[in-house]
């Protein structure tokens, strides 16, 4: 099996976030309010969003170069130079003055997670038309990480990309967030869990028919080569046009922890998608590296190594 994704030059497009977490610890309850006191003894950052998009991108060996926005504070600072970091590019990551970078706090007092603190601001994120459809055409592939805070909001954008012969671009995976997937039209591959998917459609999802029937409307409707229907433990279910369907189990994990599961199969899936063309196989990596990803605490990242050992076991 060969695995090597150095060779492909991906364009990320999305909604770059930063979790950071605070470990502490107690011995007193505040004067002020019913609430401990909590003395942090530790705590780091990692990128959330399109961000973990980037960084299991950058796991998987793949050329890496992000477009979205961050805001000009800490947060964003600390969100560019851990991508910076993995050899991901940032370039293209505008720093936008009075915008508040998507923040998710957790503070843990003795590992348990007492409270949560987001900060956020939709913005409403342009992008010059002429440059993207010039920069899309160096790169293979193009991920679409959305999560509703913004940046994927210009009309109609998709449907515009040229994919003449004077351009790389070969594919485009989406990870949606929007109920209408019309704003996705233009799409190769869209990679929606259960949840959304049911908000796509009129049509009522409770089991594999179902979903099989849901996905081929949505292919009709938006001319999507392929929906990748996440299942969470159950797996995946890959539709795409002329009937085809395929039904990939999980390598199931008993006590998972799925945060970024998501982020984990669009990566590994364009990757392996863009190397070999073969839908199956690249869901059947993705599912294999997800599986990895959720045996794992938190957010998390993958290597091929680990993709390899667990599809030879
Ligand atoms: N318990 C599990 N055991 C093995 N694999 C799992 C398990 N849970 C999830 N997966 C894998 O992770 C993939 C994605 O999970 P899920 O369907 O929860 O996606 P998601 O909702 O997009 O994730 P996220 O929470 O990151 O948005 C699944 O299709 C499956 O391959
Ligand atoms: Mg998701």
């Amino acid at each position: 099996m060969n695995l090597d994704f150095s060779d492909i030059k991906v364009l990320l497009i999305g909604d770059f976030m930063i979790d950071h977490y605070i470990f502490g610890t107690s011995t007193r309850m505040s004067p002020e309010a019913p609430v401990p006191v909590i003395i942090p003894e530790k705590e780091y950052s990692i990128p959330g969003g399109a961000g973990n998009v980037a960084m299991n991108l950058a796991a998987l060996g793949a050329d890496i170069t992000c477009l979205g926005c961050v805001g000009n504070d800490i947060w964003g600072k600390s969100l560019l130079s851990i991508l910076e970091n993995k050899g991901i590019k940032t370039e293209k990551i505008e720093i936008i003055d009075n915008y508040p970078t998507t923040l998710k706090q957790r503070i843990y007092l003795d590992d348990k997670q007492v409270t949560r603190l987001d900060t956020e601001k939709i913005i409403n994120w342009k992008l010059d038309d002429i440059d993207t459809r010039n920069l899309v055409k160096k790169y293979d592939i193009m991920i679409l990480s959305d999560y509703n805070k913004g940046v994927l909001n210009f009309e109609s954008f998709l449907i515009n990309i040229e994919r003449s012969y004077e351009s790389r671009l070969k594919h485009i995976i989406v990870d949606p967030k929007k109920d209408d997937f019309s704003y996705y039209t233009g799409a190769n591959i869209i990679t929606p869990n259960l949840n959304e998917l049911a908000k796509a459609t009129t049509i009522k999802i409770h089991d594999n028919q179902s979903i099989v029937a849901a996905c081929k409307h949505l292919i009709e409707e938006h001319s999507f080569e392929y929906i990748v229907a996440k299942k969470g433990d159950k797996g995946m279910i890959v539709v795409g046009k002329d009937n085809f369907i395929k039904h990939i189990d999980a390598h199931f994990v008993s006590t998972p922890d799925v945060t970024g599961a998501g982020d984990t199969v669009i990566s590994a899936l364009s990757l392996a998608y863009a190397q070999t063309n073969d839908i199956e196989f690249a869901c059947n990596i993705a599912n294999a590296a997800a599986a990895i990803a959720v045996r794992k605490p938190g957010t998390n990242t993958v290597t091929i190594k680990e993709i390899k050992e667990l599809l030879a076991k």
